[in-house]
């Protein structure tokens, strides 16, 4: 977008992912349709819309778990596609890195915290000296606000779901990394724990240039978190801009009801509190019948709608 003068870490251009299923009968689902989006240096980037529109898929495509059926991912650049063998994907995964939902699926339980860390010196930082490690450690466990030898000394089990998810932002912060998904990262959490873990990732992405792709169906938690909004509706990117804008100012149909049905933006928004899908979808035809032709549109320098689908 127009204000920003760095180059992107990240360009996502017109990605289309579709999942095919059945022996028999071959059933399609697109999940992910004409996406595109940019990434950059020391900022939030929240990829906002109800559950199955999508976002999953999105984040899994950028770490290279699944593979676009169409469209291209660049980082600095490079087609991750062309990204392959040993070494190169290692070098990926120590620049992009995700947190998923339940933080306990992402630590071996045999292991103590320790062990987990030491694997990611002996994966990816073999050379590091072990005095070298401990101090590293101990600093990034320190940034996360745990208690470097009590916390080392555990089991996943034994720490809360907010600490294990501290544990794996500390270990972004070992890697160094350029770009985290962070998917549905809080949404286990108890209210206080939340906000804890969200400043501390806003103070991370300022002081390191990390920047965060932030999933969520929290309408609520994307507005306190992101500097950029996208909203997903159906595997396409209905509108996106910087946050102030979309939720201000939202011109789809799609987003004007998602903020319809969250009067006040300090609400949590209740998934189940659903509009009629009906009219929500004959909302949306009338706009994109009325639009013919413009297709994306950038309404301000800040902010893109999607005006019509041709
Ligand atoms: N591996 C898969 N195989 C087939 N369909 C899938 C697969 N993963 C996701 N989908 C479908 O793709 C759509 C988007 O899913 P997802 O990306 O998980 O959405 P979200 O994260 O927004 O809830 C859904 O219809 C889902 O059922
Ligand atoms: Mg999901």
């Amino acid at each position: 977008m127009a204000e920003h003068k760095k180059d992107p870490i990240m360009s996502v251009e017109q990605v289309t992912k579709i999942f095919s299923s059945g022996v028999f009968f071959r059933s399609y689902t697109t999940a992910v349709q004409d996406v595109s989006f940019k990434m950059y240096p020391g900022t939030v980037l929240s990829l906002i819309g109800e559950s199955g529109s999508g976002k999953t898929t999105m984040g899994r495509m950028i770490l290279k778990l699944l593979r676009p059926t169409a469209g291209k991912i660049y980082f600095h650049g490079r087609d991750i596609a062309t990204i392959r063998g040993k070494a190169e994907r290692r070098e990926y995964y120590r620049r992009v890195q995700g947190i998923f939902q339940d933080p306990f699926s992402s630590f071996n339980p045999l292991f103590r915290v320790d062990r987990v860390f030491d694997q990611i010196y002996d994966v990816f930082f073999p050379e590091l000296p072990a005095a070298e490690r401990q101090a590293r450690t101990r600093e990034a466990l320190l940034k996360v606000h745990l208690h470097p030898e009590r916390t080392l000394a555990h089991f996943p089990h034994q720490l809360s779901g907010g600490q294990l998810q501290r544990l794996l932002i500390a270990r972004a912060l070992l890697l160094d990394v350029e770009i985290l998904v962070a998917d549905e990262l809080i949404s286990m959490l108890d209210a206080s724990t939340r906000m804890g873990i969200l400043n501390l990732l806003v103070d991370i992405c300022r002081s390191t240039g990390m920047s965060v792709l932030f999933i969520t169906h929290d309408l609520a938690l994307g507005y306190y978190i992101s500097d950029y909004t996208m909203i997903m509706h159906r595997g396409r990117l209905v509108e996106q801009g910087a946050t102030h804008e979309v939720y201000h100012n939202p011109v789809h149909p799609y987003t004007r009801m998602l903020f319809r049905s969250v009067p006040d933006i300090g609400r949590r928004w209740d998934p189940k509190e659903r509009f009629i899908p009906e009219q929500v979808s004959r909302e949306i035809e009338e706009f994109y019948s009325a639009n013919r032709g413009r297709g994306l549109v950038q309404v301000s320098p800040n902010h893109a709608v999607l005006m019509s689908l041709d």
